[in-house]
């Protein structure tokens, strides 16, 4: 993985009052109002108004249309019942039927990682998997990573590290930065975060943060604990 040095970061050339600048609160306030971002999609408030504002989506009295299947899934801890046609991406079931529209489609070809999800606890690129596979599975996106209203770590430490720019991958390095801090096979030193991370593809170029943040959510999980 490369390491571009990112025009956010604290080692910039320019002076440190270019980063005080795009560290301020409306810089911050913008990311958090547009919506439109990763990191804006792990605002608590953001998520809660989203899930209340959709019904729970139940096809399962709807009859079969041809060539769907129904599945049941549990995504996020709500039970859904789904009629999709064979050929559904999960990635396009998520943001469409669901409305969780915090999982991002970047390459939609497997490259980029932003459509990362976890299914059964395992990062997975959404849009790459059929939904009609998923029968029975617990998905969760980046709108259940909080719970009870309080911030994964590291979505916590994302913030603190000021470890995104534009936010659209952001919630991709997020849900697999989730599953690497807790996998035993995983190295906890750097050059193993940056291997395991490295299908999730930043272009603004914030890795350096991302891997900060990263390990510091690391450090305060194994200070909770
Ligand atoms: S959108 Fe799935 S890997 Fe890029
Ligand atoms: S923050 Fe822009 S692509 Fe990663």
């Amino acid at each position: 993985m490369t390491e571009p040095t990112g025009k956010n970061s604290p080692d910039s050339d320019s002076p440190g009052q270019l980063f005080t600048e795009l560290t301020t609160p409306s810089r911050r306030h913008f990311l958090r109002t547009i919506g439109i971002s990763g990191m804006a999609a792990a605002t608590a408030p953001v998520w809660a108004q989203a899930a209340q504002l959709e019904a729970p989506v139940d096809d399962s009295e709807k009859p079969l249309a041809k060539g769907e299947q129904r599945i049941t899934l549990t995504v996020n801890g709500q039970p859904y019942t789904l009629n999709v046609p064979g050929n559904a991406v999960l990635l396009d079931v998520v943001r469409d039927r669901l409305k969780l529209t915090g999982t991002k489609k970047g390459c939609d070809h497997g490259q980029c990682g932003a459509c990362t999800l976890h299914i059964n606890g395992i990062p997975v690129n959404s849009c790459l998997s059929l939904a009609a596979m998923h029968q029975g599975d617990e998905i969760t996106t980046i709108e259940g990573l909080e719970h009870d209203g309080q911030l994964h770590p590291i979505q916590e430490a994302f913030w603190a590290h000021d470890a995104f720019q534009c936010g659209y991958c952001t919630s991709g390095q997020m849900m697999t930065a989730a599953a690497i801090i807790k996998d035993p096979n995983i190295g906890a030193d750097d050059a193993s975060v940056r291997e395991a991370m490295s299908g999730n593809i930043c272009r603004c170029g914030a890795y350096k943060n991302i891997l900060a943040a990263v390990q510091d959510a690391r450090s305060k999980i194994q200070g909770a604990s």
